[in-house]
């Protein structure tokens, strides 16, 4: 190794500062992996350099130098310049090439080494998933699979290279663990490319009964009636849309009992309920015949066994008529339910739903639906999933205000117990619920879009001295590693590899 300074006065056991050879100028960089030999202590110390500066004795900046009356003074005797810098220091390295906690300052006047290749320093670290190696020296830092349901961040700004980062794990993961990973592709652009037959489109996944609901009565707005659209939606499912079904069992208690003895077409109505309680809802929902005019007929019919007034479902099917339409078609579509969904992501281990086939609102809706429903697997059985959920531009689905932020909160908190782990990929960690930003225990992160982002993180990380001026710096597919899944415990700047 090419030795390159010597440790300065005032070391300690996680800083040593350092005077560089002056012929070593051009070699010692930002984010270098450095040893130092401590012969007096006979340790060698891992570290990586930053913060350096060049110093001049004789050229205070806030002095009157004897350089500005005379500028040719600065072209001679430019010798005296020197460059400094900190060692932070990483670990001592053992014979066995592992690392131990550095507990004694290095000595000053020991010597620092530059590493410039992994066969420098004999390192050995525990194996695990490899996104990238140290800028510098090459060295593979290996992301520690335990650390995968502490939950991860990338962040960074646009084209940085978080998307390929997140592939380059998704990869890593399948290749090396026996965990699953699910991923949500906000753009459809980033990851189905990469797993084309592994991919669904999120226009076909049917949403649960809530959701139609949800949906229908927004449209109709009619406050307090939603009853009769309630009832229109569980009946029309249960008849497989088809009207003259719901006609006949709307009368099936008038026709058993005679109206005389009490039957009622309400209390038909009652017998729909009960018969949609015991049926699988979802399998059910697979069956429907989804037509708005019958809709139409199935409301009238329903609003009447309700004892609405006689104006009432022409008002609701003009309402459905004019604003509905697509939405019907789109139902038509989906034949993929939520169940199948993850029952495809148990057999191929890896599964991207393409989430730009479908509007905002309804894309945190089926992450919702999805995620939810592997939470209540869990619910049942007490036993962990083993899964990786990636969420990208995920900003949008982490926020306070988002309407899955719930289910993600959950994730984030009660993951680790039951192996669900999350990636959450995004431009801005500023956007993310505190709860959120609390759990995330491992990061990667580039040039951030703005200064309250590094803050933010400061808040949640030691950064080992890294700061604005050092993030201003990187390029693409160059990223801190930082966290629990590192298992130099110390940020250091890695090159993601080739995606
Ligand atoms: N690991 C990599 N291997 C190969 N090319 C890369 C890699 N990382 C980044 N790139 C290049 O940089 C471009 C941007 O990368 P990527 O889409 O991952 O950025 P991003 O941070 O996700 O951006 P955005 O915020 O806009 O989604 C890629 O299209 C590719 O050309
Ligand atoms: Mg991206």
């Amino acid at each position: 190794m090419k030795p390159i300074g010597v440790v300065a006065s005032g070391s300690s056991a996680a800083i040593a500062p350092i005077q560089v050879y002056k012929q070593c100028e051009l070699d010692a960089k930002e984010e270098a992996f450095v040893v130092v030999k401590d012969e007096a202590k006979n340790l060698n110390y891992l570290g990586v350099l930053r913060n350096l500066r060049m110093q001049d004795p004789l050229l205070s900046p806030n002095l009157r130098s004897s350089v500005v009356d005379n500028p040719g003074l600065a072209r001679m005797g430019r010798e005296v310049v020197f460059e400094t810098s900190a060692v932070r220091i990483i670990g001592v390295l053992r014979e066995d090439g592992s690392l131990e906690p550095s507990t004694q300052p290095p000595t000053p006047r020991s010597e620092v080494y530059l590493v410039e290749s992994p066969s420098d320093v004999n390192l050995k670290l525990e194996k695990g998933l490899v996104v990238g190696s140290h800028k510098y020296s090459g060295i593979e830092i290996p992301l520690s699979p335990k650390s995968l349901p502490y939950h991860i961040g990338i962040v960074g700004a646009t084209g940085t290279g978080k998307s390929r980062l997140a592939i380059a794990l998704i990869k890593e993961v399948l290749a090396n663990t026996d965990w699953k990973v699910l991923v949500f592709d906000h753009s459809g652009l980033d990851y189905k490319p990469y797993f084309p037959d592994k991919a669904v489109s999120a226009d076909e996944v049917l949403p649960d009964v809530e959701d139609i609901y949800n949906h229908l009565a927004n449209i109709v707005k009619e406050r307090e009636e939603d009853a009769y659209l309630f009832y229109t939606l569980i009946a029309y499912i249960v008849a497989g849309g088809d009207p003259g079904a719901v006609k006949s069992r709307l009368q099936s208690e008038v026709r058993q009992f005679g109206r005389r003895e009490g039957g009622t077409d309400e209390g038909g109505l009652e017998g729909i309920i009960s018969e949609f309680l015991s049926t699988n809802p979802e399998e059910a929902l697979k069956h429907v015949n989804w037509d708005l005019a019958k809709f139409g007929e199935v409301l009238s019919s329903v609003a009447k066994a309700l004892g609405a007034k006689k104006t009432t479902p022409a008002k609701y099917r003009v309402k459905l008529a004019s604003k509905a339409r697509g939405f019907f078609e789109s139902l038509k579509r989906r034949r993929l339910s939520v169940g199948e969904l993850l029952g495809r992501l148990d057999k191929e281990r890896v599964l991207v739903v393409d989430l730009s086939t479908v509007d905002y609102e309804e894309r945190a809706s089926i992450l919702n639906a999805v995620l939810g429903r592997l939470w209540d697997r869990i619910d049942e059985t007490k036993t962990p999933v083993n899964t990786l959920v990636v969420v990208d531009e995920a900003h949008n689905y982490a926020c306070r205000e988002c309407g899955s932020v719930d289910i993600i909160e959950r994730t984030a908190r009660e993951g680790r117990k039951w192996g669900l782990g999350l990636v959450l990929v995004s431009q801005r960690v500023v956007d993310f619920s505190t709860w959120v930003r609390n759990n995330i225990n491992t990061y990667f992160f580039s040039r951030l879009q703005t200064p309250g982002d590094l803050q933010n993180l400061q808040g949640d990380l030691d950064l080992g001295g890294i700061t604005q001026e050092n993030i201003a710096l990187l390029r693409e597919r160059e990223f801190y590693f930082a966290g629990l899944g590192n298992p130099l415990r110390h940020p250091v700047l890695i090159k993601v590899k080739t995606v």
